[in-house]
């Protein structure tokens, strides 16, 4: 073929863990209720700027430093985000990386979190500890929709690659990882349940 794929946006998921998800899940959904009962700041935020939801983004976005759980969680991140950076060809030889923040975000009914993207970090992701049949996934957006300007609408068969919106089903025990600058939104849960799911960012050094 004549023509070539260059720049790529590579999205990863993955299982966190081989096993023992459905324990695993239960414990850290009753801890994320528990942060969510705590934090009241938390919920005083969420209440302003995650309307019907409750994230700990404002409040509490260093679990990993104060929490054994999270802690012990970005350690099974980290390899994940190892591997997905070695798929990108980072040299990461003799640096170091980070997690450098981690929330939670439980979304009841009608909760929804806009298109964004996520500063200081070079890989972000989330896992889904929670995930009731039906809830919203994760909707990515071509980095470049705003240079398309002329292109023409794509075929009805065209291919994945091709598309300019995607949405990841949200798996409870899977950890999704992206690039820190692809932005992305988590449209409204319109089931009757809380989604549950940990964000986080990792930088290097
Ligand atoms: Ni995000």
């Amino acid at each position: 073929m004549p023509t070539s794929v260059h720049f790529p946006t590579h999205i990863y998921c993955e299982p966190l863990q081989p096993s023992g998800r459905a324990k695993f899940n239960a414990d850290l959904a009753a801890e994320c209720r528990q942060l969510r009962d705590y934090d009241a700041a938390g919920r005083k935020w969420s209440a302003k700027n995650y309307p019907g939801g409750y994230t700990s983004y404002a409040s509490m976005n260093e679990l990993h430093r104060f929490s054994s759980t999270f802690a012990a969680l970005e350690k099974k991140f980290l390899r994940h985000a190892r591997a997905f950076a070695k798929i990108l060809d980072f040299d990461l030889r003799g640096r170091s990386v980070r997690m450098t923040d981690c929330w939670v975000n439980i979304m009841p009914p009608t909760t929804a979190h806009s298109m964004h993207l996520h500063p200081l970090s070079f890989i972000s992701g989330t896992y889904y500890v929670a995930t009731p049949a039906g809830c919203p996934g994760l909707k990515f957006e071509d980095p470049r929709l705003d240079r398309f300007m002329a292109a023409p609408p794509r075929l009805p068969d065209h291919s994945p690659a091709n598309r300019i919106h995607l949405t990841y089903p949200a798996v409870a025990g899977n950890i999704i990882l992206f690039e820190s600058w692809l932005r992305h939104e988590v449209t409204s849960n319109r089931v009757d349940a809380e989604r549950i799911s940990i964000s986080f960012n990792f930088n290097w050094s």
